[in-house]
C-alpha cells in the first residue's frame, strides 16, 4: 500500500506491506539505523521514535498508521548547518551513553518530554523516561544531561531546531 509522510522535514511516499512495522520501514527502506531494535516487545524504548511530536515505539507500530503524519528519528534531530540539538550535544558532554544503543529512542523520547514541558522536575523526567531502559550508563548521567539541555533549549528559540 502506498503511504506517505513527512520524514525528517521531508515528505516521502513509499509502497509498503500492512504487516510491517514502522522500524522495519525506517530502517530497511529509508536505511535510518539509528532506530534500535532489541525487545521487539514495546518494553524497553530503544527503538523509540516521534509521531506527530510523541513517541512511539517503532518496534510494534504499524508503518501505514504515519500516513500524512510528520516522522522524527535521531537522524533527524541536527539543524540544516548540521550543528546537534541541545539534546544530543548534552548527551556527549555528560558522558550519558557507553554501548549508545539505547541513546536514540533516550534522546527522541527526552525531546518529547521538553516540547511538553520545558521547566520538567527531575521527577517529572524520571517518571517520563521509565519506558526508555539503559543496560550500560546507568541514569544518573542521562537525567543530568536532559536537565542540561531543558536549561539551554530555554535560551533558545523554539522554531531553530526541526520541529517533531
Ligand atoms: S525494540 Fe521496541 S520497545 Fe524494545
Ligand atoms: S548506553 Fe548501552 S544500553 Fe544505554
Amino acid at each position: 500500500m502506498k503511504t506517505a509522510f513527512e520524514l525528517n522535514g521531508k515528505s516521502i511516499s513509499l509502497e509498503i506491506e500492512p504487516r510491517e512495522t514502522l522500524a522495519e520501514v525506517l530502517r530497511a527502506r529509508c536505511w535510518l539505523t539509528g532506530v534500535k531494535l532489541s525487545c521487539e516487545a514495546q518494553v524497553c524504548g530503544s527503538c523509540t521514535v516521534l509521531v506527530d511530536g510523541l513517541p512511539v515505539s517503532a518496534c510494534t507500530y504499524l508503518a501505514y498508521e504515519v500516513r500524512d503524519k510528520r516522522v522524527t528519528t535521531i537522524e533527524g534531530l541536527a539543524d540544516s548547518a548540521g550543528r546537534l540539538h541541545p539534546l544530543q550535544q548534552a548527551f556527549l558532554d555528560h558522558f550519558a551513553f557507553q554501548c549508545g544503543f539505547c541513546t536514540p529512542g533516550m534522546i527522541l523520547a527526552a525531546k518529547s518530554l521538553l516540547d511538553q514541558n520545558a521547566h520538567a522536575s527531575d521527577e517529572e523526567i524520571i517518571a517520563y523516561m521509565s519506558g526508555n531502559l539503559c543496560r550500560c550508563t546507568g541514569y544518573l548521567a542521562i537525567l543530568k544531561a536532559i536537565r542540561q539541555a531543558a536549561v539551554e533549549l530555554q535560551g533558545h528559540p523554539k522554531e531553530k531546531w526541526p520541529q517533531s
